[in-house]
């Protein structure tokens, strides 16, 4: 090797090490008590290498030390607050929500589906973007989508109560993952598709495509994305498959198009950001780019967050006969009034159904950690009696950890146990920083509701026409499986039975409102 190429390599390694290690002090020059970094990875190695699940890799960091408000990380040089106090997360995510005002979400992904939708936006565009999303998502809108919703459901439900007895041990997620498609397909792009019986449609393959975040692969690609994105744009990578992106794009179009030129209207949110066109300020106007981004947010935001929220509840029923029997007494009482002709309010005053789904959002909520963006400096009391206060600056992150809180004792007694009891009758916890499945402040989830009646709509028709038992598959009790997002090891498999005391009034249950198909 000559000179050059020595002194080159030297310049370039040690500009390297600079770059992988600079941040590396930051909490120690503040004197905040951290997760020791390694190289590259920083505190993230045991969750890029699956050694642990979300849920341990966030007890790791929360009981790293328990009297801390807050404890330091870095997710590869980046320095991370770790916020363990609910009373801190109040103040952060909620009272000074001026100050901390976005995430980065999925803004470093360069795919606008990924970056340009309401989970990602950041500012102004999100505020505009959630004001105009927010009208989606009121009581009027919720019972025009219970109709759709009850299609799927109803679809859903008939299907596994007919499946033949050598079919009916089953994968759960992969089932509600079809059914969190079909409602995705007609509630946000107005399409309407039963992909149990047809599973190969491309929506449901794409989509699938797009949301799979679960493998060692997704590990390393989050984390390229996340951390590297200048490598990740000189090496031309993409999150997405074009034709994939492509797919979406197109469907939005031609539906539009479609609508317009045969003045077609249905209850779903195209129609809703077609019907503002043109109601607003010229730059406030959404390209259809960006109309693809806001549904397909429910892809990203809503199709594994659902889809796991309903495969851990009934993954906890199905070994609690009585449990399984009180909810099937609730349902099949609703029945009996309502002569099967269910409406919207019903299946909101469903009491003890409504507190299995919270605790078992307490137990396993499908985002086990919150975060948000400093945008203003903003000053966090010392984190222990003896230290400093530390003021964060803008571009900083802070997490926050639901899924730890919501399993303290010191917030929830016996907080491993599965007791829906501590729900009933008893909304503090909802409005607690002690529990926030669905997040906080002015950014928490913009469709708790619409995903709350999606869960309710399909127990109910699931539960009034079957029963879940343990098969041999099954794996109990359940154990999370080493990966970025809240899963189980073994999968979610169980036993479905037809119920031979189905409630007369079911099995003529019709669709009132039947729904233009575009
Ligand atoms: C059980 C199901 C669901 C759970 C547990 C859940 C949970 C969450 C959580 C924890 C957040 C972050 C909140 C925060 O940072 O404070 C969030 C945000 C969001 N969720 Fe959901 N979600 C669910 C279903 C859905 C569905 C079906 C949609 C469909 C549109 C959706 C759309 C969104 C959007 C757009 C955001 C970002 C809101 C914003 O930044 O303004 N979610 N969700």
């Amino acid at each position: 090797m000559d000179y050059w190429t020595i002194s080159l390599s030297i310049v370039i390694g040690a500009v390297g090490i600079y770059y992988l290690f600079k941040e590396f002090n930051y909490f120690k020059r503040h004197n905040i008590i951290h997760m020791p970094p390694v190289p590259i990875f920083g505190s993230m190695l045991p969750l890029v290498l699956r050694r642990l699940s979300i849920a341990e890799f966030a007890e790791n960091l929360y009981y790293f030390n328990p009297d801390a408000k807050y404890i330091g990380l870095y997710a590869a040089t980046q320095p991370i607050i770790f916020i363990r106090d609910p009373e801190l997360i109040k103040e952060t995510f909620i009272k000074n929500f001026d100050n901390f005002p976005n995430r980065i979400g999925f803004g470093y992904i360069n795919d606008p589906l990924f970056s340009k939708n309401l989970f990602s936006l950041q500012g102004q565009k999100w505020k505009d973007v959630r004001t105009m999303l927010s009208p989606a998502f009121t009581t009027s809108k919720m019972k025009t989508m219970f109709t759709l919703m009850l299609e799927c459901a109803v679809d859903f439900a008939k299907y596994l109560s007919e499946i033949s007895t050598d079919k009916n041990d089953m994968d759960m997620k992969d089932a509600y993952t079809k059914y969190a498609n079909d409602v995705i397909a007609t509630c946000a792009f107005g399409i309407k598709i039963n992909s149990l019986r047809d599973p190969t449609n491309d929506f449901y393959v794409f989509g699938k495509e797009a949301t799979n975040f679960q493998g060692f692969l997704s590990s390393i690609k989050f984390f390229l994305f996340g951390n590297f994105p200048k490598l990740v744009k000189i090496l031309g990578l993409k999150f997405i498959r074009d034709d994939v992106g492509n797919f979406f794009r197109n469907v939005i179009k031609s539906t539009i198009d479609t609508r317009d030129t045969e003045n077609i209207t249905r209850p779903d949110m195209i129609q809703l950001m077609m019907d503002i066109r043109g109601k607003r300020e010229a730059e406030k106007e959404l390209t259809i780019e960006e109309m693809t981004a806001q549904a397909f947010v429910f892809f990203l935001a809503g199709f594994e967050t659902t889809s796991t929220a309903m495969s851990f509840i009934t993954q906890v029923i199905l070994d609690k006969p009585d449990v399984q029997a009180k909810l099937r007494q609730e349902i099949d009482n609703v029945l009996e009034n309502s002569n099967g002709e269910v409406t919207y309010e019903a299946i909101n005053h469903l009491e003890y159904l409504d507190a299995v789904i919270s605790e078992i959002l307490r137990l396993y909520p499908p985002i086990a950690v919150l975060e948000r963006l400093c945008e203003k400096d903003y000053e966090l009391p010392p984190a222990l009696p003896n230290k400093k206060p530390l003021t964060l600056k803008k571009g900083q992150v802070v997490w926050a950890p639901v899924y730890s809180i919501q399993h303290d004792e010191k917030y929830f007694d016996d907080p491993e146990e599965f007791r829906p009891e501590r729900f009933l009758g008893n909304n503090t916890y909802h409005n607690s920083p002690y529990y926030a499945p669905f997040g906080l402040g002015p950014r928490m989830c913009i469709a708790n509701r619409f995903a709350l009646l999606e869960i309710k709509v399909l127990l109910f028709h699931l539960l009034a026409r079957c029963e879940l038992k343990p098969c041999t598959k099954t794996v109990l009790p359940i154990k999370f499986s080493k990966a970025v997002v809240m899963a189980v090891k073994g999968g979610f498999w169980l036993n479905v039975q037809r119920r031979h005391d189905i409630h007369p009034t079911i099995r003529s249950t019709t669709l009132k409102n039947d729904v233009t198909n575009i």
